[in-house]
């Protein structure tokens, strides 16, 4: 089988017979087109404000407006909450500012959401239900308090002077716990409260997140625990092994030049299980070294290949979960090298800065955090013995793909350190890497490939990394082969271009030979510590059997159990257990319709499918990241299996009407978003509602109201790789699940998360906004510098209060969560050098265990650098919790961790001054509890 790929490639070498192969590859990339709530509510009676523990504070801007708009506060119903699932803010408007008062403190500005206010006087903004027992609350409007059990003294000494805690008409429930004695001191004259917890009411599907605070006994900080086992590094890059500097030192200066240089002796495409290799030495029984994709699984290369298709990589991304992505890489180390396979050209880690991004599926989202962390324990998993070598790409800045070879993004020091390099940076310094594939674009004017501040200076000097550095195939400059050694780049793949003039640069001196033999040591160490050269594992033959083995097909579905993210249910799901029923209200479903274009997906390509345009198999992108899956299980076949009914499709409206509900799955093809080559190109715009997918006559906006209008019970399934608007049809459907590409497993993960068998958990790795302006600009065409902002995702939205839709890290599930207890435990004072350890007790409020992804944020509000996020995130953790359950959970990161890159003095610079720790369920900062930590 031969690679389609169309690449801009080197004319160099060209003469040689053996590169006939490439001419595919002398095509330039295609230039494609054109470019609560659980409300409210609370125990709040009467107009007064139960007590409680608050959070609290103050703010500049006191809000006016909260208001009640679903959800009975107290004893209400939450049942659905809004669509968004919040648990929060249902705000009472009318009634007296009652009870609750501080207790000599003063909240002054800003927006707290939840933490624990010490002290002070609120003089502006509003705050809700708490208590304030002291201390100085800096902050903010409190929206998620929960009004249980705190005892508001009155009043004394609290001037509320500009917020209000305007009553509310609370009339379901009864106070649970605060005595609401007071608030006689202040005047309420605006702002507004933000709800609680509805206790009384029965959630009945569709259930969501909420983010609470409650009082009465603080449990004790306990210490966070070590990490676990998958946090090992197995192999580490440095020291340099003795068998690979000994090697080198046998070598002849042709023999380094040919390690360092792809295969260009052979026809790569037609030898057995190996697509790209760089050269060996034979006369000291060196072989070559082969290199294979990807990140959504081993990338197969000839007829008979299969491998295990996982769920996509923003999919892993959303599980949030690193033992989960350690034990990915690790069963795909295996297959490669059960498949002779020595290094990865995987994960990708680039910050997804536009979701329009072609190849936005084989990321890991929009955090630099999650990026970093997810790339790390991928390549821990995959490097661990049995494993492969792994080589996180693209580095750096590669995120459009339409004009990949020509992008020349201008980018400071700090936007460059804080949000592109430092997945890189991460994944590093927790993985240690074999290797880091350099990226097509330029930064700055200067190609990365050549680009000494980028390459040498940063992941070299700074990072002190010992891994070896590849050119993307094709990306090295031709004849540019002193500049490109000098600036860091080790291996040129896939054939020499840039690197033909290697003997030529020592010659006249441009390229010293111990820059030579110092890149020609880094591939030698990576091969030796991977025991590449083991005479055992020299002489084994290439097996492709894993891939249909139980365990691969059990965490192929895991993959897409923890990365679907149920984005809306207003009540439909979960389908009845034994699917008699509809959600919780609608009885005796007996007829489930799969219908649009996409109905029969997933589905594993065959290979003439595999090259056909605007083929869909659901499975993601036919890009370098492909992979031939030894079975795909659809949706429907997935439904069937579970429930036994009667499982109606159609690619037209037709099978909707008489269903009892009715899915339909939106797919894309490698024309709307898949690598720029053989039809690939990025998004053309973030809409369902003209232009992609390409293969729907009827765009999905306007065909998801068609079958809305004969059948209301409808689901949608954005099995897409990264955001999509969903304004315009959202009133549509019923629900709405984004499951990403979803694996080989797709259907039988599908059926198992609809009918409940397994509780949602998926949290979105990116933001999800109202319009499409709002996001970072994305100059996908021409060789203009285009200027990199040093906002995007959450960021951006939080910095110019644009709607979001879905904030980052949010994921409806069957259940709810409250947070509460939000404690620094380390001291409200801690040293740079220090570590800042947090405890928040997280409980499951509903009816059914699940998991949930606790978020730990740092916010800057006395920041005096240049630029600082409002907040980003820091740590994560998922926890399992049985219906009822609680837990104390701990998130610790080194104060270093707050640090940001100060262009004048060239190094990351921690603050000392106060920052706000910010723990819940997700970015929304309505959501999360907060307190306060100085850093010295
Ligand atoms: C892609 C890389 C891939 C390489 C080899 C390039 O075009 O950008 O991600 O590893 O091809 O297939």
């Amino acid at each position: 089988m031969k690679d389609t790929k169309k690449r801009s490639c080197p004319t160099a070498g060209l003469a040689i017979a053996g590169l006939i192969a490439f001419a595919a590859c002398s095509l330039k990339p295609t230039q494609p087109n054109a470019d609560a709530s659980t409300q409210g509510g609370s125990s709040v009676s009467g107009g007064g404000q139960t007590g409680a523990s608050l959070g609290g504070q103050s703010g500049t801007s006191p809000s006016t407006t909260g208001s009640p708009t679903a959800g009975s506060p107290g004893g209400g119903n939450p049942a659905g909450g809004d669509t968004n699932g919040s648990s929060v803010g249902g705000s009472p408007v009318a009634g007296s500012p009652g009870g609750g008062s501080v207790a000599g403190g003063s909240p002054v500005g800003g927006t707290a959401t939840g933490g624990i206010p010490v002290g002070g006087t609120p003089t502006g903004g509003s705050r809700a239900g708490g208590t304030v027992t002291g201390g100085t609350p800096i902050g903010g409007t409190v929206t998620g308090g929960t009004p249980i059990g705190g005892t508001p003294t009155g009043g004394v000494g609290g001037t509320l002077t500009g917020g209000s805690r305007a009553g509310g008409s609370a009339t379901g429930g009864a106070p649970i716990g605060g005595t609401p004695t007071g608030g006689a001191g202040g005047t309420p004259t605006g702002g507004s409260r933000a709800g609680g917890t509805a206790t009384g009411g029965t959630p009945t599907g569709g259930t969501s997140t909420s983010s609470t605070v409650s009082t009465g006994n603080v449990p004790a900080c306990t210490a966070p625990p070590s990490p676990p086992a998958s946090y090992t590094i197995a192999t580490h890059m440095t020291p340099v092994d003795a068998q690979a500097t000994s090697l080198v030192s046998q070598m002849a200066t042709t023999d380094k030049i040919n390690i360092l240089s792809g295969d260009h002796t052979t026809n790569p495409y037609a030898t057995a299980g190996v697509a790209f290799r760089s050269l060996g030495v034979a006369s000291l029984n060196i072989p070559n070294y082969p290199m294979r994709d990807g990140p959504r699984g081993m990338r197969n290369i000839l007829p008979g290949d299969v491998s295990t298709c996982f769920a996509v990589a923003e999919a892993r991304a959303a599980s949030f979960d690193l033992d989960l992505e350690y034990q990915v890489g690790n069963l795909q180390g295996r297959e490669m090298r059960a498949a002779k396979n020595e290094l990865a050209l995987a994960p990708v880690i680039n910050t997804l800065r536009h979701p329009r991004w072609a190849r936005a599926q084989e990321t890991y989202g929009e955090d630099p955090v999650l990026l970093g962390e997810m790339g790390a324990a991928y390549v821990r998993g995959m490097q661990q013995p049995g494993g492969c070598a792994a080589c996180p790409k693209h580095y750096v800045l590669n995120d459009t793909d339409n004009n990949r070879m020509q992008a020349n993004p201008t980018v400071d020091m700090q936007t460059l350190h804080e949000n592109y390099s430092r997945p890189f940076e991460i994944t590093v310094k927790k993985g240690d890497p074999a290797c880091i594939m350099v990226a097509y674009n330029l930064v700055n004017g200067t190609h990365c490939t050549e680009n000494k501040a980028i390459l040498g200076d940063i992941v070299r000097t700074q990072w002190g990394w010992g891994g070896f550095l590849v050119s993307d195939w094709s990306a090295a400059q031709a004849g540019h082969g002193a500049a490109s050694m000098n600036a860091g780049l080790d291996l040129e793949m896939p054939i020499p271009s840039a690197f033909t003039t290697l003997s030529s640069d020592l010659t006249s001196g441009t390229l010293s030979s111990q820059t030579l033999t110092d890149a020609a040591t880094r591939v030698m160490n990576a091969r030796t510590k991977f025991n590449d050269l083991d005479a055992t594992y020299m002489a084994s033959t290439a097996s492709f059997s894993l891939a249909g083995a139980q365990e691969a097909v059990d965490l192929a579905k895991k993959t897409e159990l923890e990365g679907a993210v149920l984005l809306k249910n207003d009540g439909i799901l979960p389908l009845g257990s034994v699917a008699t029923t509809v959600g919780s209200g609608s009885p005796n479903a007996k007829i489930i319709a799969i219908v649009g274009p996409d109905n029969n997906l997933p589905v594993a390509p065959t290979a003439t499918q595999n090259s056909t345009a605007n083929f869909v198999s659901g499975l993601g992108d036919r890009g370098s990241s492909q992979v031939v899956a030894p079975h795909a299980v659809s949706y429907a076949q997935g439904l069937q299996a579970r429930s036994g009914l009667t499982i109606k499709q159609s690619s037209d409206t037709s099978a909707a009407s008489g269903a009892d509900v009715v899915i339909i799955p939106v797919s894309m093809a490698h024309e709307d978003e898949g690598e720029s080559y053989g039809g690939g190109a990025d998004r053309q715009n973030m809409n369902l509602t003209s232009i992609h997918p390409k293969h729907w006559t009827t765009k999905p906006t306007a065909f998801i109201q068609s079958v809305a209008a004969v059948n209301p019970n409808v689901i949608v399934l954005l099995n897409v790789g990264s955001a999509v608007i969903v304004e315009d049809w959202m009133a549509s459907a019923k629900a709405i699940i984004q499951t990403f590409y979803p694996g080989q497993e797709g259907g039988t993960a599908l059926a198992a998360l609809l009918f409940g068998d397994t509780n949602f958990s998926g949290k979105l790795p990116f933001t999800v906004g109202q319009n499409e302006a709002d996001y970072p600009q994305f100059q996908n065409s021409g060789t203009a510098a285009a200027t990199i902002d040093y906002y995007h995702g959450y960021r951006l939205f939080e910095k110019n209060a644009k709607p979001v839709r879905y904030w980052f890290g949010y994921g409806m599930s069957y259940t709810t969560y409250a947070y509460s207890n939000l404690q620094v435990c380390s001291g409200a004072t801690i040293a740079a050098a220090g570590t800042l350890n947090v405890q928040v007790t997280v409980q499951n409020t509903g009816k059914v265990a699940g998991d949930e992804v606790v978020q730990l944020y740092i916010g800057y509000p006395n920041s005096k650098a240049p630029k600082r996020p409002v907040k980003e995130l820091k740590a994560f953790k998922r926890v399992t919790l049985a219906a009822g359950a609680s837990q104390n959970v701990q998130l610790s990161i080194p104060a270093s961790d707050t640090a940001y890159w100060d262009m004048t003095n060239n190094k990351w610079t921690v603050e000392s001054v106060a920052h706000t720790v910010l723990v819940g369920p997700s970015a929304d900062p309505t959501k999360l509890l907060s307190a306060t930590v100085t850093i010295q």
